[in-house]
């Protein structure tokens, strides 16, 4: 029988879905299961979002469309990006692509040749292994524990820019899996490092970036040092900040080159975003912000009350996260311990272990290169929140 590609041997599903499927499986099977586990934002966009997809539906043209993206989408994302402070770019400076996992895919093929490096810090989103791992990229994790808040150092970046002499730095802020957010200063203090190693590509996947809580406002290297332009590519989307995760749209802006190699791979597999969301994208981007932003607020007293449980919790120890809907606490005070006869040795064990237990679902954190922790996902609406986080200081109680 013929073989496939070898690429496909590095090439892993996602292991966040497999805690889902589990998850879903146990509820089909009859089990009341809460789930922490998808990051997905929960909410439907602004009406004015369907009603645009309905108008573009009656007047649907059924005809191709352009590989950078049609001229409202790239004006609305240039409105858009003006308004984070991010000025100067043009529609050349942009793409789009179906979600920001594609964007970032496009820019792999883009930036990496076989066997050069890409670096980034632990924990990290998990695709960035899995798309670096299939165009065969050299991967440099920076390890980031819990006691430094999930967050890289100036000291750390400047060495390991030093040392591995990286081709890409891909960085993560507001985080997911960690709900961290970089303040001006950090941010300001990483530029100052990446201004010293000047062939590096510094890719800012940012997608979570309206969704920052407690005033601490959302900060680009190009915020701080705007001479990284040349080098910089922002990445963004609609999924989580617009409660649009299905209907698959992402951007980027950043040089000339990169964002027309993003579009010449678009011609070569996608062609083109459909043209009705399209408009449901234009509208969610230029429309009415009430959802987002009542989104927003609503995320971060969720963020309140679970920290809140998790705090309550003897040994369990979670930095505060100030942005999108995630936290990530660690728990290695469970491992060695059991539960009603069952033996907690890592994260994995644990998860399996509260999910049979007590049916909630999270994900290891070793999905995410860290498995001292696990992370949840609190989009779920507020009733089931506070069972679930219950059922979790419950199962923690309960070790023995
Ligand atoms: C940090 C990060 N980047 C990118 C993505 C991909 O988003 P999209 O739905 O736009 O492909 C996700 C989705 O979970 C994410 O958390």
């Amino acid at each position: 029988m013929p073989q496939l590609a070898r690429r496909m041997g590095r090439a892993k599903p996602s292991a966040i879905m497999a805690v889902a499927e589990k998850a879903k499986a146990l509820k089909a099977a009859g089990r009341d299961i809460i789930s922490f586990s998808i990051g997905v934002p929960n909410f439907l966009p602004g009406e004015h979002v369907y009603a645009a997809a309905r108008e573009a539906l009656a007047k649907d043209s059924g005809q191709y469309g352009s590989n950078r993206g049609p001229d409202p989408l790239l004006d609305a994302f240039l409105a858009h990006i003006e308004a984070l402070g991010l000025t100067g770019y043009t529609r050349a400076h942009c793409s789009t692509g179906i979600g920001a996992k594609h964007i970032l895919y496009n820019l792999a093929e883009a930036l990496l040749d076989d066997g050069d490096t890409i670096m980034f810090p632990t924990p990290y989103w998990t695709s960035y292994l899995d798309i670096a791992e299939i165009v065969n990229a050299k991967i440099v994790t920076l390890p980031c524990p819990a006691e430094q808040h999930y967050k890289l150092t100036p000291a750390q970046l400047d060495a390991a820019l030093a040392e591995h002499k990286p081709k890409v730095f891909l960085f993560n802020n507001p985080s997911n899996p960690t709900g961290m957010v970089y303040t001006r200063d950090e941010i300001a203090a990483l530029a100052d490092v990446v201004v010293k190693h000047p062939d590096v590509w510094i890719v800012t996947d940012d997608i979570y970036n309206t969704m920052i809580f407690d005033g601490v406002g959302y900060h680009n290297f190009l915020h701080v040092k705007p001479e990284l332009r040349d080098r910089v590519i922002f990445v963004d989307s609609l999924s989580k900040t617009y409660g649009m995760p299905g209907w698959r749209v992402g951007f980027m802006a950043g040089p000339e080159s990169v964002a027309k190699a993003v579009t010449t791979l678009n011609s070569n597999h996608i062609t083109n975003i459909p043209e009705i969301t399209v408009a449901a994208a234009v509208a969610a981007l230029s429309g009415p912000q009430d959802v987002p932003h009542a989104k927003t607020r609503e995320f971060q007293n969720k963020r309140d009350e679970v920290l809140a449980v998790l705090e309550s919790i003897p040994g369990v120890h979670c930095p505060r996260p100030q942005g999108a809907f995630y936290v990530f606490p660690d728990i290695s005070c469970a491992f060695g311990k059991s539960h009603h006869g069952t033996k907690i040795a890592n994260d994995v064990d644990l998860c399996n272990a509260l999910l049979e237990a007590k049916g909630v679902a999270c994900v290891p954190g070793s999905a995410f290169g860290e498995p001292n922790a696990l992370r949840i996902s609190y989009t779920c609406p507020t009733a089931q929140l506070g069972d679930g986080m219950q059922r979790i200081k419950d199962f923690f109680l309960e070790l023995s």
